[in-house]
């Protein structure tokens, strides 16, 4: 995955004329932080969203996209036409979107910080339709702030910086505001994964239908303790040269964990089945950890079963299976 050509030329115009190694320390300041299950609270720099957009939001971006590909997938009646995101940051989920959803005609991107605030809008300025229309609204999410809902409702990479108490009321808050679905994304970490589970959990109770990635929607299967064993998935994105640079890296791509739920009003197409691991594929066998609508299992496809083979061997992590699930060994 790439991040919209627009994106990336006016992300470089951004980076133009910044020292190199001077955004490379922020950069690497800023990940220290994240490592250390800190977050971005408090007014930024400058410097600071500029590193953030060059290092976080080309993986930020990706992930939301993969995110919204499993949500259209699961429930392509959705198209939405008005978006509301939330916890901004530099407008990751609103390129996304309106790369997901071409139909996409207006955008409420609210954000605290004023930096990142303005920075996202000189990078949106460059893109088209909703994406330079969107409207940058700068709030605190816990504080008082009002819109009308919108056919589609993200939170991106911030759920999981509030606290528990706050998480639990602006989950209420998001899914009343949706008037279509809700897609909440978070780091492929234990800690993002269990923020997903327990909105996942809320949700249910709130009565929004899952759409994705669950094949279900009874509770989850995975165990309680997020350390033991977490669900999430990674997208794989092309490094651009400005975004290498910023990093101080070589690599040409890098490889974003997040983990996600998308719900909705109407019911979703759930798939059959989802690939929870790397498939480990062995001379005449392939081993899948699946998430199916039964159980979460450990299954080994070998070649004598023709069928089978078939389908596991083009099967990867993240993916969704359909009724062809069923020709899986059980
Ligand atoms: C990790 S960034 C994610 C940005 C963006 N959603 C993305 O995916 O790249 C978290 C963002 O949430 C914003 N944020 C955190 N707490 C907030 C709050 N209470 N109200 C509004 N924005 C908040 C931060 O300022 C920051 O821009």
């Amino acid at each position: 995955m790439e991040l919209p050509s627009q994106l990336r030329l006016s992300l470089e115009r951004e980076l133009r004329g910044h020292d190199g190694a001077a955004l490379a320390r922020e950069a690497a300041s800023l990940s220290a932080r994240y490592r250390g299950g800190g977050e971005l609270t408090g007014p930024q720099r400058p410097t600071t969203a500029l590193a953030y957009a060059a290092t976080r939001m080309p993986a930020t971006y990706a992930a939301t996209a993969a995110a919204m590909a499993a949500l259209d997938a699961g429930l392509p009646g959705l198209a939405p036409r008005t978006l509301l995101d939330i916890g901004a940051g530099t407008g990751a989920a609103l390129w996304a979107a309106a790369s997901s959803w071409p139909g996409l005609e207006a955008a409420d991107l609210i954000e605290r910080d004023a930096t990142m605030l303005a920075l996202g809008g000189r990078l949106a300025a460059a893109g088209g339709g909703a994406v330079a229309g969107a409207r940058w609204i700068r709030a605190d999410v816990l504080g008082p702030w009002q819109t009308a809902p919108h056919d589609l409702v993200t939170a991106a990479y911030v759920l999981g910086e509030l606290p528990e108490a706050a998480q639990a009321t602006l989950t209420a808050r998001l899914w009343a505001l949706a008037a279509g679905a809700l897609l909440l994304v978070e780091p492929g970490t234990p800690r993002g994964w269990a923020t997903i589970r327990a909105a996942r959990e809320r949700l249910r109770a709130a009565g929004a239908r899952i759409v994705a990635p669950c094949p279900h929607e009874g509770a989850c299967p995975l165990p309680d303790d997020p350390t033991a064993d977490w669900c999430h998935f990674a997208q794989r994105l092309a490094r651009s040269r400005a975004h290498r640079a910023a990093k101080g890296a070589d690599l040409g791509y890098e490889d974003e964990k997040y983990a996600y739920i998308a719900v909705a009003r109407p019911p979703g197409d759930l798939v059959g089945a989802r690939v929870l691991r790397h498939p480990v594929t062995r001379p005449g066998r392939i081993e899948l950890t699946l998430c199916t609508r039964d159980d979460l299992r450990r299954t080994v496809v070998t070649k004598g079963d023709r069928e089978a083979w078939r389908l596991a061997r083009n099967l990867e992590w993240g993916d969704g299976i359909g009724p062809e699930a069923l020709a899986l060994p059980q």
